[in-house]
């Protein structure tokens, strides 16, 4: 009931997506986040990513109910933005799903939710972390992480996205992290824009098999902690990736649900939005559920340490 005495308006029903399954999905649950990632394919101009807050909490809840029953959606990867600053909503949210998780960014504190994956993502040691993700953000992450119950049952992974620029980092960033009260250190690498030429983005896809042969020693040396299988990482290289990406990425039967203009669900080409090169997709996920396909196994993209 408004203050007014009047009844508030039935929350609105999803857009028409279609009838297929989705057995995963992801979504934006806000297009705000408190850091500037140099990265972060989220806030690239073909992505709706404008739209901030408009969907209120009881119509994303209802929406996503009716497209989880439209769709027979399982796993709900929680993300946006930053899930953390709707982190009422996201907690909700998370009971109408069998398979919940959330990627955050681990300054907000990490989330409480026993059974449940959370993945935090850091982007290299200490000094190249925050030349991508801000001043001091390394420093609160490894706070947030130790201080946190450790015994509560949730799964906590770190997460690295691995580009060309921070690539040099990442022997040194699994040896400090090495003695976390974590569950693992995962990874995967740069999706780049069409046609991108910068810094972050390797130029071919052969250029960046030196630093998958990289992950594979690393996986060598702490065959416990890095969270990566050494055959997905194959899929990564350059002689075979290509059979993997773009109408055959497995990563499609993942529905994207960003919010878009009016605070309505949009979705987007793929879960990196828009504007992405398959060619030069780093996205390890695409790579696992390729593994996982050709085994016969059912990972969905979010399967909890995601080997
Ligand atoms: C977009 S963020 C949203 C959730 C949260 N704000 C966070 O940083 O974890 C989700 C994940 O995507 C990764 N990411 C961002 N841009 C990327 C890109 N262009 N290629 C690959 N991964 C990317 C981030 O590093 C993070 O691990
Ligand atoms: S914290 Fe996450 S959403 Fe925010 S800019 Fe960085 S990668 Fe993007
Ligand atoms: S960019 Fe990667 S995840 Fe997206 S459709 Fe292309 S291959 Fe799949």
């Amino acid at each position: 009931m408004a203050i007014d005495g009047s009844r508030a308006a039935p929350p609105t029903d999803p857009p028409d997506f279609g009838t297929r399954e989705f057995p995963a999905a992801l979504v934006n649950v806000t297009n705000r986040c408190n850091l500037k990632c140099t990265h972060c394919f989220v806030y690239r101009d073909a992505n709706p990513n404008a739209s901030v807050d408009k969907m209120n909490d009881a119509t994303m809840l209802h929406q996503l109910e009716v497209l989880r029953d439209r769709h027979g959606i399982k796993s709900m990867l929680f993300m946006g933005g930053e899930p953390m600053v709707r982190h009422r909503l996201v907690l909700a949210a998370m009971s109408l799903f069998e398979d919940p998780s959330i990627v955050t960014n681990g300054t907000y504190g990490i989330p409480s939710v026993p059974g449940c994956l959370v993945t935090v993502s850091l982007d290299g040691p200490p000094e190249e972390n925050d030349a991508i993700r801000g001043q001091g953000v390394f420093d609160r992450v490894e706070q947030a992480i130790r201080g946190r119950d450790r015994g509560d049952g949730t799964i906590v992974m770190l997460q690295m996205a691995i580009t060309k620029e921070n690539s040099p980092g990442i022997e040194r960033f699994v040896d400090v992290v090495a003695d976390w009260p974590v569950d693992g250190v995962a990874c995967t690498f740069y999706v780049p824009r069409k046609g991108e030429r910068s810094d972050l983005a390797w130029d071919t896809n052969q250029e960046r098999d030196e630093v998958v042969e990289r992950v594979m020693a690393l996986k060598e040396a702490y065959p416990d902690l890095v969270r990566a299988n050494v055959a997905t990482l194959r899929l990564m290289k350059s002689d075979q990736c290509g059979d993997h990406i773009d109408d055959r990425c497995a990563l499609k039967a993942m529905l994207p649900l960003y919010v878009g203009d009016g605070g309505v669900f949009e979705r987007t080409f793929c879960c990196y939005g828009n504007d992405v090169d398959c060619n030069r997709c780093g996205a390890y996920a695409v790579f696992n559920a390729a593994r996982h396909r050709r085994q016969g196994s059912t990972p969905g993209p979010t399967t909890p340490l995601r080997d």
